[in-house]
């Protein structure tokens, strides 16, 4: 499989989960080798099986390489970002991770319990895509709810992308600002955590997302399916820094990011 086609596979996975994304799709007429796309995110543990360099491995075979690191204190998370060596037009992959030496033992244990059924199937093609393999409570969701809306979501979404990022550079004649106000007269709500653009002209960029689409969950302590955000659709407009394209990421912005998939 080459590059582009693996990007597009996991947009097709993502697009089940966000019917927003669609919508966003047909607005701006995207093409599967368009350049309409900034950055993919994955979520996932810090666990020998599961933690970040695991799923940037698979992005390494493909020609990517890691190329900025951050960290976020009160969310306790670490993350890289990588960039394609040869072909620019590939999105960017930003991969945060939960740091369980830094989470309650609960939830630590919740979630290591939930993931070890992964080992078997990190060598797999389809992993970057393969959602939740174990099976959840509800208790134990409020649970981790309660102490991180990070673990949360991944307890219930598992390993895939967590959110897409359109890259509006590629659409000129938009500026974020616009297209933020032509999604809210759509009726799609923004994420308004920090303000609804986060970011700016001085810092190299700009940033924006919807607030997470929701999906209806199947709890095995529940009768009933309850409705849980999944994911969301972020957007990004770069900017020269010094005559350089800025192709990094903002700590500060992407901690008001993360907000996107609060209930
Ligand atoms: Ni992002």
């Amino acid at each position: 499989m080459k590059a582009l086609d693996l990007i597009w596979k996991l947009w097709l996975s993502y697009k089940a989960n966000t019917p927003s994304a669609e919508v966003i799709q047909n607005l701006l007429s995207i093409q599967k080798d368009d350049y309409f796309n900034d950055h993919i995110a994955f979520r996932t543990i810090n666990s020998s099986s599961l933690k970040k360099e695991r799923i940037a491995k698979i992005f390494l075979q493909y020609g990517w390489e890691i190329k900025g690191s951050y960290h976020f204190e009160e969310k306790h998370l670490n993350a890289i970002h990588m960039e394609h060596s040869s072909n620019i037009k590939l999105p960017k992959i930003f991969i945060s991770e939960l740091i369980l030496e830094k989470v309650s033992v609960s939830t630590e244990k919740i979630l290591s319990v939930a993931f070890e059924v992964y080992e078997q199937h990190a060598k797999n093609e389809n992993f970057l895509s393969i959602g939740r393999k174990h099976s959840i409570n509800y208790s134990d969701y409020q649970k981790l709810l309660n102490e991180s809306e990070y673990a949360s979501w991944l307890y219930i979404f598992g390993i895939q992308p967590n959110h897409f990022t359109v890259y509006l550079n590629n659409y000129p004649k938009l500026s974020i600002e616009e297209f933020a106000q032509s999604l809210q007269d759509k009726n799609i709500a923004l994420n308004t955590f920090g303000g609804i653009i986060k970011g700016s002209k001085e810092k190299g960029l700009k940033q924006a997302s919807t607030m997470a689409d929701k999906k209806y969950i199947k709890f095995a302590d529940q009768d009933l399916e309850i409705e849980i955000p999944s994911c969301y659709v972020e957007f990004a407009e770069r900017f020269n820094i010094n005559g350089t394209l800025f192709n990094g990421f903002i700590t500060n912005s992407a901690d008001k990011i993360f907000e996107s998939t609060k209930t």
